[in-house]
């Protein structure tokens, strides 16, 4: 690591003892003490240290804390051996949350302002107000790891991201899930005529299917996510893309109130606990999004009204899911599948070979369902 001899200046004193905000998004309890550590601090020391559950206030440079972090990585990454997919799953998924914990522990200080206490320190105000808003306290400590997501976050949505098909760009907010995989945004082009169409998205993220769907011509989207941070964005991305007259998103569990044309839903897809609010994007502990999803569907339709599911079969290749539990799931909630498409994962994790769940990401295979009440076909 670099390591400048010179002594390095902060901007402000983070005094011993300051009351401060703390912000961790893994709901660990604020830190009672906070050890002062700066660029002399070795990686073997520090994880020596965290690992005894020690809180390091990084006070040296900005650029030596990031190699630290990087160094403690290093030191964390142990090759195991796994005989099953399930097992390499969940032996990696222990890892990562471990990382997380480990990493976690480095921590630094910001003062009223959303000034970072470290030498050579970015400007990280706005991306910091973008998340929390204005600071309460005096001082706020955040996990370093968790800032250099945000400063990530922030460059995302100044810059946009370009989605197939898409006519604009769509800004993700910090936290909300991005469409950054676009085999199943790409499979929305299958979706026969919306035109004049009233549509529920359930679980809307950054609104990204909403929009797609309103730029084909749906009348009108009614969307919810159970997560403010996605409300926040889909609203101001629908403002964005001038579609905030057809577009309304409110913060609330699975369906909107009534009944709609077509219901599109691209839901959490491996059936395991969520660790933290990010992972609620991913992860859905038993399967019960999926569950209540397919209960309310029938009664969320108007007649002769679609569901438009889209789900990748990764839990099942992982061992999470018996083959055929879908289809079973259907019959249960009294719906038929009229129609599908599907797509191969074409997203950087199914082609690295060096990615422990290799032999099941290459396989995955991503599936938009369209889904009627059964009684319908009959
Ligand atoms: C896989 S992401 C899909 C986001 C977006 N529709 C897309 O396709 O990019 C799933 C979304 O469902 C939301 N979600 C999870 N549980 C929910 C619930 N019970 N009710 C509403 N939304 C929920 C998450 O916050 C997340 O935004």
């Amino acid at each position: 690591m670099d390591r400048p001899r010179r002594p390095t200046t902060s901007p402000f004193e983070f005094p011993p003892g300051a009351a401060f905000t703390w912000h961790s998004e893994s709901d660990e309890p604020a830190p009672t003490r906070l050890s002062p550590v700066d660029d002399g601090l070795s990686a073997d020391t520090a994880l020596k240290r965290v690992r005894r559950g020690e809180f390091l206030r990084y006070t040296g440079d900005f650029h030596n804390a990031k190699q630290l972090l990087g160094a403690l990585g290093r030191r964390l990454e142990r090759p195991w051996q796994a005989r099953t997919p399930l097992e390499a799953f969940r032996a990696e998924r222990r890892a990562r949350q471990q990382e997380h914990a480990t990493l976690s522990r480095i921590v630094v200080a910001l003062d009223r302002g959303y000034r970072l206490d470290l030498a050579r320190a970015p400007d990280v105000a706005e991306a910091c107000r973008q998340v929390w808003g204005e600071p309460t306290e005096d001082f706020t400590v955040v996990p370093l790891k968790q800032l250099l997501g945000m400063l990530g976050a922030a460059e995302w949505r100044r810059k946009g991201l370009a989605v197939p098909g898409l006519k604009g760009l769509i800004h993700p907010h910090y936290g909300v899930y991005l469409p950054t995989r676009t085999d199943y945004v790409e499979l929305l082009a299958a979706v026969p005529d919306v035109n004049g169409q009233r549509v529920f998205d359930v679980g809307t993220g950054t609104g990204v299917l909403s929009f797609l769907l309103l730029q084909q011509g749906a009348a009108f989207v009614q969307a919810t996510d159970c997560d403010s941070r996605a409300v926040a964005c889909a609203r101001e991305n629908a403002e964005r893309l001038g579609l905030s007259q057809r577009f309304q998103v409110t913060e609330g569990d699975l369906f909107p109130e009534g009944k709609a044309d077509l219901v599109v839903c691209n839901p959490p897809w491996i059936p395991e606990p969520p660790k933290n609010r990010v992972d609620r994007a991913v992860f859905d502990e038993d399967s019960q999004f999926l569950r209540r999803f397919l209960e309310g569907l029938p009664a969320a339709l108007n007649p002769g009204g679609e569901g438009l599911l889209i789900l990748s079969d990764l839990a099942v290749l992982l061992g999470l899911r018996p083959p055929g539990w879908l289809e079973e799931q259907f019959e249960r909630c009294g719906l038929t599948v009229v129609w599908k498409e599907s797509t191969p994962a074409r997203h950087s994790k199914a082609k690295d070979k060096a990615d422990p769940l290799h032999a099941a990401r290459s396989r995955e295979i991503t599936t938009l369902y369209g889904l009627v009440p059964t009684t319908r076909r009959e």
